[in-house]
């Protein structure tokens, strides 16, 4: 039975996570590297539910109890500590991911299943850093992650039933639908939303339209709730470009090679919504 999750990364994903969790009552440690980055994780939280409230959708009282079952915390032990379930969240970079879990191994009890909010990486690579690789599962929630309904499970093949059954439960606690892929590079998700990404902005490089035309050309043409340009942003160049470097060196396909422009920008420091400007301008 799962009655505490760790969340690990109070970034973008994270305290998206935490905040779901937390309003699905289970216990919640939230753990960065730095305090002042798991402060702003759970400053995100705050002003999200608040603005539930304000819309009417978050009871004033759920607000107020959500929040009093997160714990932020800098202390890896502490997070660790009688979790039932640790949900990653932490950069795209498997070195990262593989160091961290080789340190969660020491400090989760055995029965600890292993979540990681991985967009694309190989979940087995990642598992192969631990001695729970059955335990070890595929979490991919959606930006932001208190709207969107999206749980796109991914299953490695030493990934075991019981597992997959405890996380589809959690995942039905949380509120998302979820759908249920193998261990392919960009699973299914991200392999075609990057796909589509790469091109809108490989058509701004040749100049073929504005930014918000060939947004538009998607929401009005083909009934995309956003465009492609849009969407980019709200994710971040710097995660997409790590995306579509991992999927190019792995599927070899000239589609998943990141244009010159999306480099250009993230090393501009054009990250997006996150940074304020990417291809349009965020507040
Ligand atoms: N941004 C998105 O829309 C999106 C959507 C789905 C999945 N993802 C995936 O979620 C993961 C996190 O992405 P994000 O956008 O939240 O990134 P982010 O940069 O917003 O947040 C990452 C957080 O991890 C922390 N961190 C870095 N190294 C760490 C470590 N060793 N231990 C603990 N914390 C550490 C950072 O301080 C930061 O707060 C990535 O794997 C990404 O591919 C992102």
């Amino acid at each position: 039975m799962i009655n505490k999750i760790a969340v690990i990364g109070a970034g973008t994903m994270g305290h998206g996570i935490a905040q779901v969790a937390a309003m699905a009552e289970y216990h919640v440690a939230l753990y960065d590297i730095q305090q002042d980055f798991v402060d702003r994780g759970l400053e995100s939280i705050r002003k999200n539910l608040a603005k539930g409230v304000e819309k009417g959708k978050v009871a004033p009282e759920v607000m107020d109890t959500s929040i009093n079952r997160i714990t932020g915390t800098t202390d890896l032990a502490a997070a660790a500590h009688q979790a039932q379930l640790v949900i990653e969240a932490i950069p795209e970079r498997l070195e990262l991911k593989t160091d961290l879990f080789g340190k969660l191994e020491e400090l989760c009890d055995e029965g600890c299943i292993f979540g990681s909010n991985t967009s694309s990486l190989s979940i087995a690579k990642i598992a192969a850093s631990t001695k729970r690789p059955d335990k070890f599962i595929g979490m991919h929630f959606f930006n932001p992650v208190h709207i969107m309904k999206l749980l796109e499970i991914v299953v490695a093949p030493e990934t075991s039933d019981a597992t997959l059954a405890a996380i589809k439960e959690v995942g039905s606690k949380l509120g998302k639908d979820c759908i249920v892929v193998k261990d392919f590079p960009g699973f299914a998700t991200s392999r075609l939303g990057v796909c589509l990404g790469l091109e809108a902005i490989r058509m701004v490089e040749q100049g073929v339209a504005s930014a918000e035309d060939i947004d538009k050309a998607m929401t009005l043409g083909y009934a995309h709730p956003m465009g492609p340009l849009k969407l980019t942003d709200l994710v971040g160049l710097d995660v997409r470009l790590n995306i579509a470097d991992y999927l190019h060196n792995e599927l070899g396909s000239e589609v998943f090679n990141a244009p010159q422009l999306m480099r250009q920008m993230v090393e501009e420091g054009k990250l997006g919504k996150k940074s304020g400007q990417g291809f349009y301008k965020w507040d």
